[in-house]
């Protein structure tokens, strides 16, 4: 077992319900480092106060070009915040969530007949997986059990199996390639997240690291140079439209109204949407462009089909496909601020 893999599963160990015990905070902190994030940044602090977690948005993390109004950042903390909501069920203890727009209060408080929630279980073994897929449609049952556990107050997952409206929704995501990759700011903020080296992605314990992106692990000075080289927008549409080809659902994660609210719970659901998805053995994975490029967003809500108040904030895609290496997460004692 090598160096890279032996952290990742020091770092996912399976979760055992609490039996009588106080309740363990750091378990709950734990399993919110093991949300997915934009671009791995874990951009979140989390202070254990009297009343349940606080999780505060670290603005050293933000990624200004890619996330201009740190929406991706709160959409972070709603993943981080869905982890502790479904973790505090194994611990008999009930959640209730609290945006401003300076933090999220995770308030805790014990529930005697609290019955352990099944997505809480899999949380360590949900990944973002960016390798093909088998291109098999989902069954009916597995579309609506996906549906079901996609949506929370003020956020829902609008599944897309329609052909014809998938290959509009890849044209947006191949087009959102092209503006994004041809902004040398987009390239180099990218660039700067990406850990080439598995001694890289250790060191820091966060960015996208080589293993999971299926690249060799080489040093960070050859690495900037092969993707400086190899990076393109027409490469990279090339790419997602054929990964696009072989996910048979498209998951947009729509919002009632748009700011921290909403983001938080546009999180939230795409993160219940990666544990039901893992649950059932079936992979998934972001493709945000059309979101990302505001310009084409307007596009992709009218292919969703919303209802009036809601907006786009997230874009996923499903099917059944191979288990990655999974990504690193910082140390607790990195992420957990003193009260
Ligand atoms: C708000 C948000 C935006 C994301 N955007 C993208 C994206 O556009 N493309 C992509 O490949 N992954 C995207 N991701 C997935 C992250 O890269 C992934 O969560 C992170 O690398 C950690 O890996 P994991 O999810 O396997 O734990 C996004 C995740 C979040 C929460």
């Amino acid at each position: 077992m090598t160096t890279y893999t032996r952290a990742a599963e020091a770092q996912r160990k399976p979760l055992h319900p609490a039996q009588g015990e106080a309740p363990d905070m750091e378990a709950l902190v734990r399993l919110a480092t093991l949300a997915a994030s934009s671009h791995n940044t874990q951009p979140w602090r989390f202070v254990l106060v009297p009343d349940g977690i606080r999780i505060l948005p670290d603005l050293d993390r933000r990624c200004p070009v890619v996330d201009p109004d740190d929406a991706h950042l709160w959409r972070s903390l709603g993943c981080a915040a869905e982890n502790i909501v479904l973790g505090a069920t194994l611990q008999g203890l009930s959640a209730q969530l609290q945006v401003s727009g300076k933090a999220v209060l995770v308030a805790l408080s014990p529930a005697a007949d609290m019955v352990p929630d099944r997505l809480a279980r899999v949380i360590p073994e949900r990944q973002s997986c960016k390798a093909p897929y088998d291109g098999q449609p989902l069954s009916e049952q597995d579309l609506q059990t996906l549906g079901a556990a996609g949506r929370v107050a003020g956020a829902r997952a609008a599944l897309v199996t329609d052909v014809p409206q998938r290959h509009a929704i890849a044209d947006l995501v191949a087009e959102g390639n092209l503006i994004q990759l041809s902004d040398p700011a987009f390239r180099s903020e990218l660039i700067g997240w990406m850990r080439f080296s598995d001694r890289e992605a250790i060191a820091t314990g966060d960015g996208l690291a080589g293993r999971v992106l299926g690249m060799p692990s080489v040093p960070r000075w050859l690495g900037r140079m092969l993707v400086g080289l190899a990076l393109s927008g027409s490469r990279q549409a090339g790419t997602d439209r054929r990964l696009l080809g072989t996910s048979s659902t498209i998951a947009g994660i729509v919002a009632v109204g748009d700011g921290p609210e909403a983001w938080v719970a546009a999180g939230r659901a795409s993160q219940r949407l990666q544990l039901q998805a893992t649950a059932l053995g079936i992979a998934s994975a972001f493709l945000n462009q059309p979101i990302e490029v505001a310009s084409l967003r307007p596009r992709l809500e009218s292919l969703l089909g919303l209802a009036p108040g809601e907006s786009a904030q997230l874009l996923l895609r499903l099917g059944r496909g191979p288990r990655r290496p999974h990504s690193l997460r910082r140390r607790l004692e990195e992420v957990i601020q003193p009260l």
